[in-house]
């Protein structure tokens, strides 16, 4: 959809959409519309007993007076209460009821509310934003999709008196959404498609100016120690592969943040291997990495001011002749071993080299890892939250309020020595699964001893990433998870 921003000037077609205080129905604007319309538009919003409640609409089809096809009003809510998720949320709304058509173009206009929170561009942009995410679709497989089925609204024009400031803030916003848009695709991609040198291309592909991809085969992992890593991918006939991307948009020398994501292109488990219902939803345990390759892009699009380092691990978890065992005992990089109970319990084995690999090699100021790591995570605490592990209650703090504010929550869950001991083994230095119990808390406590103290949030996103509900701004299998909440969390704390 092609959103734009320009001054008040009422349309000559399409759809006229008004935004609408709850309880003020007619005044200003809409009063001067509803004039036009010979008192039609005050019709509509009473037969369909619109108060300007968030989010409710009331159309008038094809008025008299006025040359636009429809006139709509649609409820703020109480603006003092409109926050810059829920402006999101009405972009999301609108985008939902008129992408059928069979109007090609709408335009919104906006105009001050009283008492309104948010500032105006901050109002236009992120209705804008909200219209740019809801109307993502993966549709690239389907060939045989009919006419009529597919989407027609093509143009978004945003009208208010702010025009080139709104403009400004969406550019910076469109960035973020174009970033979670690039997550969403690959966690969207069949196993068949995106395999991991496929999905190491796609990020240099997608990589902005500035943004620097080094991409490190099976041979430079094995020279590095990362035993861990690579036997996961070890039953695979793709190669395993390590992205590191780079964006230095901060002071020079200073310490970078870091993510990093779990990229199990698939996983069937591996010599575990998974009961067969629902496995095909094993081709998002990506979901990690995507989220970290989204976030980079973003970043470096809107060439943040901030010194960042993304790292993901990228392998196949297959069976195999040359599959590793259950029993098999591994050197991870760090040189701590680890015996392989299960070997459904790899992305641990992943992230352990991949957490070590950037703490050694970068310092950075804090490392956040994301990954769809544990089925458990979702019996605590369903979907709309990610848990959160951490060794640092500020960093958490900051995430929590981050996630709130932008409707990607997370919920921190306990870490401590009684857990720790679940992941002690009889023959090595750790066992990589610590039984049925805390199943998401032990497979943070194996993370945390790959962190050499830094500063650490372990962000599990297996309800999140995938096969989430629908919600106003997201109606895609992968939701792209995250991408907007780091985002967030960087420039809000992090940008110089
Ligand atoms: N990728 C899965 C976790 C998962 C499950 C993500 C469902 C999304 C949806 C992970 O690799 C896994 O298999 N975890 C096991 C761990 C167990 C063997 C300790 C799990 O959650 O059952
Ligand atoms: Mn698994
Ligand atoms: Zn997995």
């Amino acid at each position: 959809m092609n959103i734009s921003f320009a001054d008040h000037k009422l349309p000559r077609a399409g759809i006229l959409l008004l935004t609408v205080p709850k309880g003020t129905t007619f005044r200003g604007r809409v009063a001067e519309i509803d004039k036009k319309t010979g008192g039609a538009l005050k019709k509509a919003a009473k037969a369909a007993d619109f108060q300007g409640e968030k989010g409710s609409f009331a159309e008038l089809m094809a008025p008299k007076g006025v040359s636009a096809g429809r006139v709509v009003l649609i409820g703020l809510g109480n603006p003092a209460d409109l926050t810059a998720h829920d402006a999101e949320g009405l972009g999301g709304k609108i985008a939902a009821r008129f992408e059928k058509g069979p109007d090609k173009e709408l335009t919104l206009w906006l105009d001050e509310a009283k008492g309104l929170k948010l500032e105006m561009d901050e109002l236009a942009a992120r209705i804008g934003l909200g219209l740019k995410l809801r109307s993502y679709r993966f549709d690239k497989y389907k060939t045989k999709q009919k006419e009529n089925g597919k989407p027609k609204l093509a143009k978004a024009v945003i009208m208010s008196d702010v025009t080139a400031k709104a403009r400004r803030t969406f550019g910076e916003l469109a960035k973020v959404a174009d970033g979670t848009i690039f997550a969403r695709d690959l966690v969207n991609e069949p196993s068949n498609i995106l395999y991991p040198a496929e999905f190491a291309a796609r990020i240099k592909a997608g990589a902005p100016e500035g943004l620097k991809v080094e991409v490190l085969g099976e041979k430079q992992m094995e020279k590095l120690g990362m035993g861990a890593l690579l036997g996961v991918g070890q039953g695979s006939r793709r190669e395993s592969q390590l992205v590191v991307m780079r964006w230095d948009g901060g002071k020079k020398g200073e310490a970078p943040v870091a993510f990093i994501g779990k990229g199990v292109c698939f996983d069937t488990g591996g010599i575990s291997l998974k009961p067969p219902a629902g496995m095909e939803d094993m081709k998002g345990d990506m979901g990690g990495a995507a989220c970290v390759a989204g976030l980079m892009q973003a970043l470096a699009a809107r060439k943040a001011k901030v010194n960042a380092v993304g790292v993901v691990g990228l392998v196949e978890n297959m069976p195999d002749g040359n599959a590793q065992r259950p029993g098999d005992i591994v050197t991870s990089m760090s040189g701590q071993t680890i015996e392989v109970i299960n070997t459904d319990a790899e992305g641990r084995l992943v992230l352990c080299d991949a957490l070590w690999y950037t703490q050694d090699r970068f310092k950075p100021k804090f490392m956040i890892d994301l990954a769809t790591l544990t089925g458990a995570i979702m019996v605590a605490l369903g979907q709309e939250y990610a848990g959160i592990f951490s060794n640092n209650d500020e960093l958490s703090e900051q995430l929590f309020g981050v996630g709130e504010r932008e409707g990607e929550k997370v919920w921190r869950l306990p870490m401590g020595p009684a857990f720790d001991k679940m992941i002690d083994s009889r023959f090595a230095d750790m066992k990589n699964v610590g039984g049925r119990f805390a199943g998401s808390i032990t497979a943070a406590q194996f993370l945390g001893r790959f962190v050499n103290d830094v500063p650490w949030v372990h962000i599990d996103i297996a309800g999140t990433a995938m096969s989430s509900p629908a919600s106003d701004i997201n109606t895609s299998w992968g939701s792209g998870y995250g991408v907007r909440l780091l985002d967030r969390l960087v420039a809000e704390h992090y940008e110089d």
